[in-house]
């Protein structure tokens, strides 16, 4: 097949963190996604044509679909001409895996038109370096946007990955309150280091997490949600998560937490309880009685992952 001149790719939204896991754990949902088109064109390097939303920069060098492309470009030691139009579907700076979507919708549309010659693998990689610049350099988000469903990210250099099974009957219940916070802000409140007694709890936790999602044991997956290193320290960024998370669980939640760096809020239940829509309901009036706007919905896995269209 030839190579095409221009092509369209989707990246889905990613919910990272999932309490334990933090900065190797993500997970892609049905909640979204962005999409990058990259058309080959005269000349070298990337340029960014045109953005969907005025706040994300036309800058190639601070645009995460522009630096994914560019990084293929290095990668496959090419020095073609690309241009590119992000279409944002994800909000900006929401806990949502928004800046990894559109490094990889970047770089899986930069691959087509350049002899899709990467695997999946490299595509990370390629998104991470992106990533790095604008929000640090982890795989939580990246990951899971190229390959749908769960992964576990064992490490970065060199990068090892696990996927993992989602039990079927799970549902993640999303809801994301009308303010921003950036990632860069988020992690600047985390402490340099951590305490034995929480880096073994969260150890334990994460297991159990991993089990649990796997099986879909409704009666661990609650507890296991909780994280000791990253949400006692940001928990001030986030007004309304508190209140969130205690009336998701009053409707049947099985467990809540902060979505990456926040402030979504993401609710696991079962489809045994059919609780969704009632969780989304009680989030959306608790952030509503502390005067905070939130947009509420009902996902489940995306086990398709990024994708060209
Ligand atoms: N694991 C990252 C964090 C995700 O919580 O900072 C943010 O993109």
């Amino acid at each position: 097949m030839s190579t095409p001149t221009f092509a369209t790719a989707f990246a889905p939204a990613t919910l990272s963190n999932l309490g334990p896991g933090f900065d190797c754990l993500g997970l892609a949902v049905t909640a979204g996604g962005d999409r990058v088109t990259v058309r080959r064109v005269p000349g070298s390097g990337v340029r960014v044509a045109s953005v969907s939303d005025p706040r994300l920069p036309l800058e190639a060098d601070r645009n995460t679909a522009a630096l994914a492309a560019a990084a293929v470009l290095r990668r496959t030691g090419q020095s073609a001409g690309l241009e590119l139009s992000v279409e944002k579907g994800l909000p900006l700076a929401a806990g949502l895996g928004g800046s990894a979507a559109s490094a990889v919708a970047g770089a899986v549309a930069a691959n087509a038109v350049t002899g899709s010659t990467l695997s999946r693998r490299e595509l990370v990689l390629c998104a991470l370096d992106a990533e790095a610049v604008v929000s640090g350099r982890h795989a939580d988000n990246v990951a899971p946007a190229v390959w749908g469903g769960a992964v576990l990210v064992l490490a970065l250099e060199p990068l090892r990955l696990v996927t993992l099974r989602v039990a079927e009957k799970l549902r993640f219940v999303i809801a994301t309150p009308e303010y921003a916070v950036e990632t860069q802000q988020a992690r600047a409140a985390l402490p340099e280091a951590v305490r034995r007694e929480d880096a073994i709890a969260q150890a334990a936790g994460l297991g159990a997490l991993v089990l649990a999602l796997e099986r879909g044991d409704t009666k661990t997956l609650g507890a296991a949600l909780e994280d000791r290193i990253a949400l006692p320290y940001r928990a001030p960024l986030y007004p309304g998560f508190a209140e969130a998370r205690d009336a998701a669980l009053e409707a049947g939640a099985l467990g809540a937490t902060i979505s990456g760096a926040g402030p979504t809020v993401v609710a696991v239940v079962s489809t045994e309880s059919d609780a969704g829509p009632r969780v989304a309901e009680a989030m959306r009036a608790a952030y509503a009685g502390v005067a905070i706007a939130a947009s509420v919905s009902v996902a489940r896995v995306d086990v398709r992952g990024a994708h060209l269209l």
